[in-house]
């Protein structure tokens, strides 16, 4: 089989070393992928965001299955575009995407088909004074959210009236988000443990792979800014099995309905970024793709065919036991470059990349290749990931800084703390 996977980041090296281990694979396309994916395939300088650029090229290349990473192209309609051309697509539809798009699209199906997510209103740029109001008689903190994407950084968490008018005026007066923020979703806080979870579907049928937990925030303990994602782990045992059926019966097979009883047919990676509160699991977002940096941790888990996987739900009927999760643990450590997400440099030398471990995988994000020696090119620049076969967190920890720790750039930053969380709460 033809494959192409779109995107360059840790999620599509990541994807991509999973797609070229299968005995299906003939030949694998990243478009346009990074240093670390040229390794497994060919990678092709096009844009993802130009549609028809990489129509033109699947249809050249005779591509049986385009696996789309990011969520830009997804909203942007490249499954359409290739479906309309007969190509098959582990992705959603543009309508479909909306989960993901469209906070308040998320929002008002979870409102009809009684999905458990926090309380919410959404106000539009005209209503801004309704808005204002409503805050005066809420209780904080609460959350503000940009409707559209933004790149992150559309979730402003308020802890007094102050905060959250300012945060309002950023969407609808400053329009620091663009047309992102012409909406709004003010909506309750939620306490507990977060969690991701993947469901692969084919718009009817489901499978979940193990429940990894990211780490936003850039400092350790969960503080200051927030970013794409500084660290994932996986299994987490804030889902065991139990909580995994829950948020099965409640969540997933729920919103795959919907999504298909709306007309909006979901065919892809469902990703539920849920909150874990005493009241049960409840839904923080939904996105129309794999996590990154989540996907680094969970992939190298499964066991079997995941592109038979991919193939089977973009094909129609998923083949449910194409892919197995039998132990192991993986820890994903992002390596960033210093003042990420804020300014950064770029352009340092990476040393120590060749790690020989059959426990230590390095994914490339941000980096690009100069006559053969590796440089710095973006903030999140290198997901350094264990994967070990038994069940220990502790010592997939210690595997991925070690892996760490024979790695070198000016300026790398990385938290120390990633599966601290689960560490603590251990049961075990
Ligand atoms: P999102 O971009 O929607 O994933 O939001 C980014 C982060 O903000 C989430 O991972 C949570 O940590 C936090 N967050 C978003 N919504 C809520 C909420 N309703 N209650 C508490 N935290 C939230
Ligand atoms: N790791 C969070 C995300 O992929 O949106």
């Amino acid at each position: 089989m033809k494959v192409a996977v779109i995107g360059s980041g840790g999620r599509e090296h990541a994807l991509a070393l999973k797609i070229s281990q299968s005995p299906l694979l003939e030949e694998l396309f990243i478009i346009p992928g990074n240093p670390g994916t040229k390794k497994l395939g060919s990678n092709i300088a096009l844009n993802p965001d130009d549609n028809d650029e990489i129509v033109d090229f699947c249809i050249n290349q005779k591509i049986e299955l385009a696996v789309v990473g990011p969520e830009k192209p997804l909203t942007n309609g490249l499954a359409d575009a290739l479906r309309s051309k007969g190509i098959k697509v582990f992705g959603p539809d543009k309508n479909a995407a909306r989960i993901e798009g469209e906070k308040s699209f998320a929002k008002k199906l979870m409102e009809d088909f009684n999905i458990p997510t926090a309380d919410f209103k959404v106000f539009t740029k005209d209503q801004y004074q309704d808005a204002l109001h409503y805050l005066k008689s809420s209780r904080f903190p609460i959350v503000i959210k940009a409707d559209g994407i933004a790149a992150g950084k559309g979730v402003i968490i308020a802890d007094n009236f102050e905060d959250a008018k300012a945060a309002v005026d950023d969407c609808f007066l400053n329009s620091a988000f663009g047309s992102a923020g012409d909406k709004v979703v003010i909506e309750e806080f939620m306490t507990g443990q977060e969690a991701s979870v993947f469901a692969i579907t084919d718009g009817k049928d489901y499978v979940v792979l193990p429940a990894a937990q990211d780490h936003k925030r850039i400092g350790e303990g969960d503080t200051g800014k927030n970013t794409g994602g500084m660290g994932a782990y996986a299994p987490t045992p804030f889902v065991d099995d139990v909580m995994m059926r829950e948020i099965e019966d409640t969540i997933i097979k729920p919103t795959i309905d919907a999504m298909r009883e709306t007309g909006n047919q979901y065919v892809g990676c469902l990703y539920c970024g849920l909150m874990l509160t005493q009241e049960g699991p409840k839904v923080v977002e939904f996105n129309c793709r794999f996590g990154d940096p989540e996907t680094q941790a969970v992939l190298p888990l499964l066991q079997g065919d995941f592109l038979k996987l991919l193939y089977s739900a973009a094909s129609g009927t998923i083949e449910k036991t194409a892919v197995s999760y039998n132990g192991g643990s993986s820890v994903c450590v992002v390596a960033a470059s210093k003042g990420y997400p804020g300014a950064y440099e770029k352009g340092k030398e990476i040393k120590g990349l060749e790690i020989e471990d059959p426990q230590i995988i390095v994914y490339h994000a941000g980096t690009k290749e100069e006559n053969g020696r590796i440089f710095t090119n973006g903030g999140r620049v290198l997901n350094i990931t264990s994967v070990i076969k038994e069940n220990n967190l502790i010592k997939a920890k210690q595997k991925a800084y070690e892996g760490l720790s024979k790695l070198y750039f000016d300026g790398i930053y990385y938290r120390k703390d990633i599966a601290d969380k689960a560490l603590k709460n251990r049961v075990d």
